[in-house]
This record gives structure tokens, sequence and C-alpha cells, in this order.
């Protein structure tokens, strides 16, 4: 089968096109023909080995898995002996190993079936970013009717959390540059602030709760623009410098912090569930949230995808496209 490969880690020119053998599905695993694969900055992360901490996980000295991706949308081709509720032929989303190929591998915990109004570029959007952005706005607790901030608004979290906050009753104010103002509006938001032109965390705004996906502002000043209760979920948000932890730091010190403070900082760490693909196709059929898929690539054009995203601004969601 076609596949994305990496020996090591570098920039997105280290990916190459090449061949693999087509992955066997354990008991607890589907195999998929993978229709389109969704590319995110924590692909960036794994190709580049940037930060260093991500090594330990994905291979110290050199990548342990050579096929790249896990954001997917496809066809079931073959199930595992103990795998109940999914069949050959389903079409199914969710995250699994090595997407960026013809076929790949995913737990069957990991899939839920294609949210039926979405294509399956719009639906290989959904997992990774959908997911972080519904356990952002669950962490930031019932935020009907209170004020919540979202940084990173145009990005692919960010768009995903402005709709799910909107959802649920809150009073969004996104913050983008300039170019993607209309886009953030476009998903509801009620108000924009354009982090070029205007500090987007002034001392006394009082927000209820603020969404962090971007920018890197330090805990202090995102802290000045909560209320004395508000909440700060930290999802993420690439830092130029620090290749050890790039920006990692500020999550585990909201951890030591927030036991001591009367606002509460939530240092975000995304799971993959059906639960909660289930809970986001819920809102998709609904028409309270839509994925955006602003640029599609070929498989070939992986390593352009990767470098896109990588770029820290692109707008919404990428996607490759394998027919
Ligand atoms: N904690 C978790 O479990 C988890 C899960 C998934 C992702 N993440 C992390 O979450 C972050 C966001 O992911 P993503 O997929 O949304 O990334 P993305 O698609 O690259 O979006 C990031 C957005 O940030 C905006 N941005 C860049 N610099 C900014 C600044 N100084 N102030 C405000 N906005 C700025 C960019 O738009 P502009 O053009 O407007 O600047 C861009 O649209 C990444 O760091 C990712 O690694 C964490």
């Amino acid at each position: 089968m076609r596949a994305i490969l990496h020996d090591r880690y570098g920039p997105p020119e280290v990916l190459r096109v090449g061949s693999a053998p087509v992955p066997e599905p354990r008991d607890d695993e589907v195999l998929v023909r993978v229709r389109a694969a969704g590319v995110d900055p924590g692909v960036w992360h794994v190709v580049t080995g940037l930060p260093y901490a991500v090594r330990l996980g994905f291979g110290l000295r050199r990548p342990r898995h050579p096929v790249v991706g896990m954001d997917l949308a496809g066809v079931v081709a073959a199930v595992g002996r103990r795998v109940t509720g999914l069949a050959v032929g389903d079409a199914v989303h969710g995250t699994g190993r090595g997407s960026f190929a013809d076929y790949a591998v995913a737990n069957a915990s990991r899939l839920a079936p294609l949210p039926t109004a979405l294509t399956f570029e719009e639906a290989a959007a959904v997992p990774i970013s959908g997911q972080t952005a519904l356990a952002a706005v669950r962490s930031a607790g019932d935020v009907d009717g209170r004020r919540v901030m979202v940084l990173g608004a145009g990005g692919g979290v960010g768009a995903f959390a402005v709709q799910i906050a909107k959802a649920q009753g809150a009073h969004v104010t996104a913050v983008c540059s300039t170019g993607k103002a209309d886009f953030v509006r476009s998903l509801g938001a009620d108000e924009v602030v354009d982090y070029t032109r205007t500090d987007p965390t002034p001392p006394g705004a009082a927000y209820d709760a603020i969404i962090d996906t971007a920018g890197n502002r330090t805990l202090t000043r995102l802290r000045r623009a909560l209320s004395p209760s508000g909440v700060l979920v930290l999802v993420g948000g690439e830092a130029s410098s620090g290749r050890l932890l790039q920006g990692f730091d500020r999550q585990l010190r909201a951890l030591l912090w927030s036991p001591m403070l009367r606002q509460r900082l939530v240092p975000l760490t995304a799971r993959q569930s059906r639960a909660d693909l289930v809970s986001l196709a819920r809102l998709i059929d609904a028409g309270e949230v839509r994925p955006v898929v602003d640029r599609t690539f070929r498989l070939e054009d992986a390593a352009a995808a990767v470098a896109h995203v990588g770029s820290g601004h692109a707008r919404a969601k990428t996607v490759l496209s394998l027919g």
C-alpha cells in the first residue's frame, strides 16, 4: 500500500512517499481503508521530534512507527476477533496508527460511525481537534450565559471550541488575526478581537473562562483577564523557543499553581473515545457544529500539508484526501 514514511526526525521534508505492508489488526482493532486523513500540530511534533519530550512517547533516537498520521475517515476493511458493533463496509472516523496510508489500524474504541451529512474529508477533520475542543469546553464548566474567550479561534481546535461553547449558550469572544475575523464570526462568535491590533487579555476583562489554544501568553497575563473565580483551560500553543518542552512548561506550572488559587487553571490532555465522537456527531447532525476544511492535499503532498499546519497560522482544518 502507499504510505507516508519517516525514519528520522526532522523538518516535514524528511517525509517520503513509499510502500508499506498493509497492517494487521489485533483482536481489539479494526483495519480501515483510509479515504481521508486529518493533519494537526500533533503530526508536526511527531515528524520533527520537537519538543524533545515527544520522543519519550514516539521513539528516543528515531520514530518508532514508520507511518505517520492519526486522524482518519474511511471504510472498515477487517475487524479483530473481539470487536463488536463494527463490520466490514461501515463508514467510520476516529484516530488510529499511521493514517497517512491506504490502510491504517485503529482501536475499535476510538472509532465511530461517520456523521450522516459529512464527506470523508470533513469527517477526518473532526477526531483530534473536535474531541480536544469538546474536552476544553467541558473543562470550563457550565458555560451557559457565561463569557468565554477562545484564543486561536480560527485554528483547528479553536474553530470547534467557538461552536461548541455557542451551542452550550456561552457568549463567545473569539481571538484571531485580521484575516480570520469574518471566518470566526461565521462560526457564531459574538465578539471578535484581532490580537494583531488589540491586546485580547487586558486587566479586568473578567472572562468567566478562557480557552487558550494559541499564542503561549504567560499565565499571569491570562489570569489578569479572568474573573476572580474564572477558569483557564490550557490546550496548547506553539512556543518558538525551548526545544525540550516548547511551551509545555506552562502546563506544568498551571498544575502546580492551581491548588493555591481561587481561579481554576486546567492543563488539558484530551483523550480519544467513541463516546466523544458520538457526542460531536450529535452536534454536527443537529447543525450546531460544522467541521471546516480549509485546505485539502493529496496523500503524495503530505510534507507540504504538515509544513502548512506547522506554520502555526493554518485556518480551520487541513486534510489529506486519498480519493
Ligand atoms: N492539550 C491537548 O490535548 C491538545 C490536543 C490537540 C492540540 N493541542 C495543541 O493545541 C494547539 C492548537 O491546535 P490547533 O490544531 O488548533 O492548531 P492550529 O490549527 O495550527 O491553530 C492555531 C491557531 O492559532 C492562531 N495563532 C497563532 N499565533 C497566535 C497568537 N499569538 N495569538 C492568538 N492566536 C494565534 C493561528 O491563527 P492566526 O493566523 O489568527 O494567528 C492558528 O489559527 C497546538 O499547540 C496543539 O499542539 C493540544
